[in-house]
């Protein structure tokens, strides 16, 4: 196929769903809410749109601009741009393999907890379950302990599910599976919102999440989480957006789809927030507790509060399934662009067919994802997390922007952009990506590094974080350069390219 020229999306319904499917994930329904929770509820929100209206939507244009005019994934499209930016194709890239080998693990919990929702199999403790029974939480990240079998099984059922759709392509693969998912996945959030907000105690929940606490947001923390998130959960800056685009006919909208995708995906996050907090403020109140008392922080969130209060609704286990099967599918939309930025990365530049390319890397993709599937797993999966975000994708992201926009003609990507949108970038967006988003996240990321220099992240012990943290991050920069030196025998560019 790739001999006749670049794979293209079938129709724009389709490019729009799959950008969405790539940015609503576990993200939304994981990340989100907790991310709010342990950053003050409504004190997020404030940095939260702001890192979303001057970063995520400008970064979006311009990922979706590029991808669009280089036609190519991250690699092949900064250097396009200049041969000697290669690398932070590379590196974008490596990061969404990172998150790939971690984010698929979630996603095997999520299809082991729907079906245990079924009976709701984690019982009258749900906290213990979870660490104890399910996870076979090790006493800390040094110890792996054995794989976890039933985790095993239901990751090795999401890679499945990944391999057959990259397999089969963009538009028979990426964009017919987000055509089932995400109707579905719309369609499951509604209910669980109206079952959500209709509870008794749902009010307490969301004055929680909407409440703002302006104290909150003088701590460069909240803000470095906000934009770690938007990023995330925008798929921006690590290699997807870019691939995505790449795939669209010459004539598409490019504007518009950047906002769409943007605006879509934040309301799924405040429509998946609504839904879990006010579970949470029902029970909150069913316990006579108050919210923060109820809820657990971090990871634990959606696998022991949420079935804490799936076990007091009235038709548990349907509501369980219900959520659990959202997470699976918002999950396995996000997990399978992850995976088509590094293949179509690789396939640009070593010319291999997808199949084999997809084959071989669901392969390795899974054997490495099989250090999370062990007792430490959840460990190394929180510090991993933890570092390829606000490393990773953080400082991906400012390098892009600042050498984009300040090494580089944006001028050109603008009038390119111009050419094809119905409503123009205009002053604002450069002046986004120049000024405001360099300045605001370029702080807050040295900020950042410096607070975690001096504090060991978590409370996780030092060689620890050397190991799985520090030590990922640099070899993510090391791999970078080293694939930026190594010569393939693809194309890196599609001859038909609109340059
Ligand atoms: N954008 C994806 C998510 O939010 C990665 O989960």
């Amino acid at each position: 196929m790739e001999a006749q020229g670049r794979e293209q999306w079938g129709t724009r319904v389709g490019f729009i769903l799959a950008a969405v499917g790539s940015a609503i994930g576990l993200g939304n329904i994981w990340r989100f809410p907790y991310m709010a929770y342990e950053n003050g509820g409504g004190a997020f929100l404030i940095p939260y749109f702001f890192a979303l209206l001057t970063a995520g939507i400008a970064i979006m244009i311009l990922e979706f601009g590029i991808g669009h005019k280089y036609r190519g994934a991250a690699p092949a499209t900064f250097a396009a741009i200049n041969k000697n930016w290669e690398w932070l194709g590379w590196l974008q890239t490596l990061v969404a393999f990172c998150i790939s080998v971690y984010y698929v693990v979630i996603i095997g919990w999520a299809i082991s907890y729907f079906y245990m929702s079924f009976g709701q199999g984690w019982g009258d403790d749900p906290k213990g379950f979870f660490f104890e029974n399910f996870l076979h939480l090790t006493e800390g990240p040094f110890q792996l302990g054995c794989l976890v079998w039933p985790i095993l099984g239901a990751t090795l059922i999401a890679w499945l599910i990944n391999w057959i759709v990259l397999y089969s392509g963009v538009r028979r693969g990426i964009e017919v599976a987000n055509k089932i998912f995400m109707p579905i996945l719309f369609v499951l959030v509604l209910v669980m919102l109206v079952r959500g907000v209709t509870l008794p105690g749902a009010a307490e929940g969301l004055n929680w999440l909407f409440r703002p606490d302006f104290s909150a947001i003088w701590d460069y923390r909240v803000w470095a989480d906000a934009y770690g998130q938007i990023f995330f959960s925008l798929s921006i800056a690590f290699a997807i957006m870019i691939t995505y685009s790449s795939y669209l006919p010459k004539k598409s909208d490019i504007v518009n789809n950047a906002f769409m995708t943007s605006l879509i995906n934040c309301g799924f996050s405040m429509l998946a927030g609504i839904a879990v907090f006010s579970i949470l403020g029902y029970m909150a109140a069913e316990q006579g507790k108050a919210i923060q008392d109820v809820a657990g922080a971090g990871v634990g969130l959606a696998f022991v509060t949420f079935p804490q209060a799936i076990n007091l609704l009235p038709a548990a286990s349907f509501f369980g399934a219900l959520f659990f099967l959202s997470l699976t599918f918002a999950g396995l939309s996000s997990e399978i662009s992850i995976n088509e930025a590094v293949i179509s990365a690789l396939m640009d530049k070593y010319g291999w067919s997808r199949k084999v390319v997809a084959t071989w890397f669901c392969i390795v993709g899974f054997v490495i994802s099989l250090f999370f599937v062990t007792g430490g797993g959840l460990y190394l999966l929180d510090i991993v997390d933890h570092f390829i975000n606000n490393f990773g994708i953080v400082f991906g992201g400012l390098i892009e922007v600042i050498l984009l926009s300040w090494f580089f003609n944006l001028e050109s990507v603008r009038k390119h952009i111009n050419a094809v949108s119905d409503f123009a970038a205009g002053a604002w967006w450069k002046f986004c990506l120049q000024a405001v988003t360099p300045i605001v996240l370029g702080y807050m990321a040295i900020a950042n590094l410096i607070g975690d220099i001096r504090e060991p992240y978590s409370g996780y012990p030092v060689g620890a974080l050397i190991a799985f943290g520090w030590v990922v991050v640099v070899g993510v920069v090391v791999a970078a350069f080293i694939l930026q030196a190594s010569k393939g025998k693809g194309r890196m560019l599609d001859s038909s390219s609109n340059l």
